[in-house]
């Protein structure tokens, strides 16, 4: 990732002009945040050892432990991964923890906002590669966990992240209930890449956050981390000019970033496609009806 781009999003945070500033400036403002204690608290909480993280990242245990004890600091260029390996996000590392999004709010009741229901794509992906053995599933973006628990439950490896801390947190109690087994965690897309591999990708209604310009290099990213014969499954919305603004569209959802229609395929040109379908539906979300379109893929990478 260049240092530019893992700087810059849309997310409003002050510490985007810091770190753009000066290497002493950026030393500065990590020592304030405390950068090492952070490192620190989470390789514990992993239960990961200096060496473990130090493997993971390609560098060597002197530097984990100098970033912990605040004689030295990670790169910029460092941050996205090391916030991968230590399941959390840049903004953490950086000391903004309880930065709480829309969808926090929206997610903090007993019910559950999406409901219970497994999303159908979750049925067309069984179809395609039913659980004759435990397939790796990564959901991108599982909100409260439903889809995730459902995968889990069928008998998948789960492995599902979202942004929201209270989504992480009620998806949890969701898969205890169930006894249902799924490595959730909180992490942010724009930070996040998958470090192994899945035979499952799997995100719905997530990825119109991600800005135009960073889409071709995310849907590289996924193709590349799965295994051969593995599918990619998600749904994007899409603009039309004939479908008004969601009227529960709060200050994260102004942030959307809907997709062309066909550019989600166009991704994926070299793959196998089993569904590939653009649809106009009603939605009741917030209680009040409107209309969204999306484009659903279903596609399948597929050896020479
Ligand atoms: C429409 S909900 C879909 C949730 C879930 N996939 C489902 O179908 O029930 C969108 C989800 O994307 C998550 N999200 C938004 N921005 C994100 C980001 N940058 N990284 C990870 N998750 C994000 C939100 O927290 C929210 O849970």
């Amino acid at each position: 990732m260049e240092m530019d781009e893992c700087l810059y999003y849309d997310r409003g945070k002050s510490y985007k002009l810091g770190i753009a500033g000066n290497c002493s400036d950026r030393e500065e403002i990590m020592d304030q945040l405390k950068t090492g204690e952070v490192i620190y608290k989470r390789r514990r909480e992993l239960e990961l050892t200096q060496n473990q993280l130090a493997k993971l990242l390609n560098i060597s245990f002197q530097a984990v432990s100098k970033w912990e004890n605040g004689t030295a600091y990670p790169d910029i260029e460092m941050l996205p991964k090391l916030a991968a390996a230590l399941h959390t996000t840049v903004d953490a590392l950086l000391g903004y923890e309880s930065v709480v999004t829309d969808y926090d709010k929206r997610y903090n009741t007993e019910e559950y906002y999406w409901g219970l229901t497994p999303n159908r794509i979750c049925y067309d992906i069984m179809k395609i590669l039913p659980p004759v053995k435990p397939y790796r599933v990564l959901d991108i973006g599982c909100g409260e966990g439903k889809d995730a628990v459902f995968f889990a439950k069928c008998g998948y490896a789960v492995t599902a992240f979202d942004i929201s801390e209270q989504g992480i947190e009620k998806a949890k109690k969701l898969a205890e209930y169930n006894k249902a087994e799924v490595s959730f965690f909180k992490a942010d897309l724009f930070d996040y890449r998958p470090e192994g591999e899945y035979d499952i990708i799997f995100s719905s209604g997530v990825l119109h956050f991600m800005q135009e310009n960073r889409r071709k290099e995310l849907c590289d990213s996924l193709k590349a981390h799965t295994a051969d014969g593995g599918i990619n499954a998600m749904n994007v919305f899409v603009k039309k000019p004939f479908i008004k603004r969601a009227p529960d569209s709060t200050r994260d959802e102004s942030k959307r970033h809907p997709w062309y229609s066909g550019e989600l395929f166009g991704y994926y040109h070299d793959w196998l496609f089993h569904i590939c379908r653009e649809e106009v539906f009603d939605c009741n979300s917030g209680g009040k009806p409107h209309k969204h379109c999306m484009d659903t893929l279903i596609a399948q990478k597929v050896g020479e």
